[in-house]
């Protein structure tokens, strides 16, 4: 055992050079011989919801803006069935635009595009604008497809084409005479030159009168080729955190604004023209295009666990802020038929294909199961009695129901306080298997509360820690902020036997739609920037393990600015130590790996630091990006973390 060190050497300080002559040597000693203990190998996951056009606009491929015209002022005050669109009029040609319901597409979609043309001209036509503009690759294929139907007058073909804002022609394709009844008619186009700020129109040329419905231009190449897909480029970015599992649809959005917006998972499958689109808690419109079936493929491309989240039978208690009808719950001859859905919900993803939703699952194009084995209920409500009630009789039936499905509580928004203690205590009433925690706080909480979980009984349910995030001056994503994350997962680590996941929240922001402070992925139309924070997340999500180390620290400081873990990961027989610097200078620290076997002569070190803790990086290039190098590493040798820094050495012991 090495005794904790609180004086450095001189002949130490020399060795580790000018930045360390100040800074007091911290010993680590790693039980490395020792068994160590069993924690979660499913530690880092990732939680999306459609905030800050996440998923519309974002993750969710379509180019069009409200391709069903459904846009309305319950969406956004500002916002109306033809928001995203203009009438175009080309050379001489006169007509209107207007958006009816008296002929819809179907029960879900009502309204559509009536386009009357008096005078043809060179053509009367729509024009969408995309989501800030559409983005377009010279050489790339679009899918184009509408549902068209002839109302009056005389059919002639359609012209769709690719234009740049000022007009200039970039793609151009002709779609079949819509015929009296709704068709769906498809083509591609395929632009010469890159623009980043098209437009879509599409032009009608005969006199008459024509209905226009979902009109959606896709990108032939989605993530992993999907139909109905997700924007590639993205994808990958949140793929390459390698998360062990997916946190899906939110969030607030998932309880909703009012009882009446709780999110039904039953509305987002089946063809899209079909599904049920509603408006999105952070005041825009979700089109459920990204719909349940397409949540769970995307779990299965990425190899990611998959954790929906269904509402607890009531909305958010921050419902209706100006009228501040807050918390309701659904009445409970209602409660029925929602638990029904519940346990649908289970079938849809589990059940066989000769089930009725899994059948559903089949058509759609997945006969085997997605294996669901976690299922969130409720997200951060007020614990109430009338939330007590709603969650009692959901979990009771599925807990009767599937007992293979292990049911995630809440507790309320924040880590402590009355939500807090409630929902533990009811928790512990019901002996719920997990509970979804959250925590939003500055970065100086999350040193000051590393040992939060060493307090926690093991004999109680594990915990979720759903969102959380260090939020710091302003609420930016610094270097500050991301070195207090990862001190916070070192903890997670170690109490990796009662944490069972975590998940850094929110996901995704798209700049200029930006209605939560930080996020991990900031992205436009074009391009995408994980931010430091991110980079966190990614080095522990990839350097995971199943087995926790016992990890000592000497010469610790109060408040802490020191933080390690050693795990090992049994598939690869690794031993990975994680040392957390959070002072703004480098940090001499004797590492011991005491009993390790077959130690090799080097290890890899990946280094993610700063000098300047307050470094912003929240959509710009970034400042700060993991380094690799190999070191060279005894059974007891110096190692020196950097100012601001998260190191993670990665020990081959086969
Ligand atoms: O992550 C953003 C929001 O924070 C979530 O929707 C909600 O659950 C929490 O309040």
């Amino acid at each position: 055992m090495i005794l904790p060190r609180p004086i450095l050497l001189a002949s130490s300080l020399l060795a580790f050079g000018m930045s360390g002559l100040h800074a007091q040597q911290v010993s680590v000693t790693v039980q490395a011989g020792a068994p160590g203990k069993a924690i979660s190998p499913d530690l880092v996951g990732i939680f999306f919801e459609d905030l800050s056009y996440a998923a519309d606009g974002g993750l969710y491929a379509e180019l069009v803006q409200n391709r069903s015209f459904s846009y309305t002022p319950a969406d956004n005050k500002d916002w109306q069935p033809l928001t995203a669109w203009q009438l175009v009029q080309r050379d001489g040609a006169q007509g209107s635009l207007t958006v009816e319901t008296a002929t819809p597409l179907n029960d879900h979609n009502q309204a559509h595009a009536v386009l009357t043309v008096t005078a043809p001209g060179d053509g009367v036509g729509l024009l969408n604008e995309g989501f800030d503009g559409i983005a377009l690759k010279a050489g790339e294929t679009y899918n184009l497809s509408l549902f068209a139907r002839q109302l009056t007058g005389s059919a002639a073909p359609l012209s769709v084409r690719l234009e740049s804002k000022t007009g200039a022609l970039l793609a151009e394709a002709t779609l079949p005479a819509p015929t009296t009844g709704w068709q769906k008619v498809s083509t591609t186009l395929k632009p010469a030159t890159t623009d980043a700020d098209a437009r879509l129109v599409v032009l009608a040329t005969a006199p008459g009168t024509l209905a226009l419905d979902m009109v959606s231009l896709f990108p032939a190449k989605t993530f992993r080729d999907r139909p109905n897909g997700l924007r590639a480029d993205l994808a990958q970015v949140v793929a390459d955190l390698k998360p062990k599992f997916i946190r899906f649809p939110g969030g607030c959005l998932v309880h909703g604004d009012g009882v009446d917006n709780i999110y039904h998972w039953k509305n987002t499958i089946g063809p899209v023209e079909q599904r049920k689109g509603q408006p999105n808690i952070w005041r825009y419109h979700q089109t459920v295009g990204l719909g349940y079936f397409e949540y769970f493929q995307f779990c299965e491309d990425i190899g990611a666990k998959p954790l929906p989240v269904v509402a607890a039978g009531v909305c958010c208690q921050n419902s209706n802020h100006s009228r501040g009808t807050g918390q309701q719950g659904l009445p409970l001859d209602a409660m029925p038929a929602y638990i029904q859905d519940v346990l649908d919900l289970i079938e849809y993803a589990n059940g066989p294909v000769t089930s009725t939703w899994g059948s559903k699952r089949a058509a759609a194009g997945h006969p085997a199961p997605f294996g669901l084995r976690y299922l969130g209920v409720g997200n951060e409500d007020k614990i109430t009695p009338v939330f007590k009630e709603r969650f009692r009789m959901i979990y009771e039936a599925v807990k009767a129901r599937h007992p293979e499905i292990t049911v995630v509580g809440t507790s309320g928004p924040f880590p402590e306080g009355p939500d807090y203690a409630q929902g533990w205590k009811f928790a512990n009433e019901l002996r719920l298997p997990m509970v979804d925690e959250h925590g939003y706080k500055s970065p100086q909480w999350f040193w000051d509360n590393l040992q939060r979980y060493d307090r926690y009984d093991r004999s109680k349910s594990k915990v979720y820690l759903g969102e959380w995030a260090a939020h710091d001056h302003k609420r930016r994503s610094t270097l500050r902020s991301a070195i207090a994350e990862a001190a916070y997962l070192t903890a997670l680590e170690r109490n990796g036997d009662i944490v069972s996941f975590s998940s850094y929240a929110p996901l995704l922001a798209k700049r200029r739609h930006t209605h939560w402070s930080p996020n991990l992925i900031y992205f436009n139309n074009t391009d995408v920037f994980p931010t430091i924070n991110y980079h966190v997340q990614q080095l522990f999500s990839v350097n995971s393990g199943d087995t926790y180390l016992t990890t000592t620290i000497s010469a610790t400081a109060t408040p802490a600015t020191f933080a390690a873990s050693s795990i090992r990961d049994s598939k690869t027989g690794d031993l990975i130590l994680k040392l957390v610097n959070g002072t703004d200078s480098a940090k001499p620290v004797r590492i011991e790996l005491a009993g390790a076997k077959n130690l090799p002569a080097t290890a890899t070190a990946t280094v993610l630091a700063g000098n300047d803790a307050n470094v912003v990086n929240d959509g710009r290039p970034p400042a700060v990006w993991p380094r690799t190098a190999s070191i060279t590493i005894a059974p007891a040798f110096d190692y020196e973390a950097s100012a601001n820094s998260l190191t993670v050495i990665r020990i081959n012991t086969r």
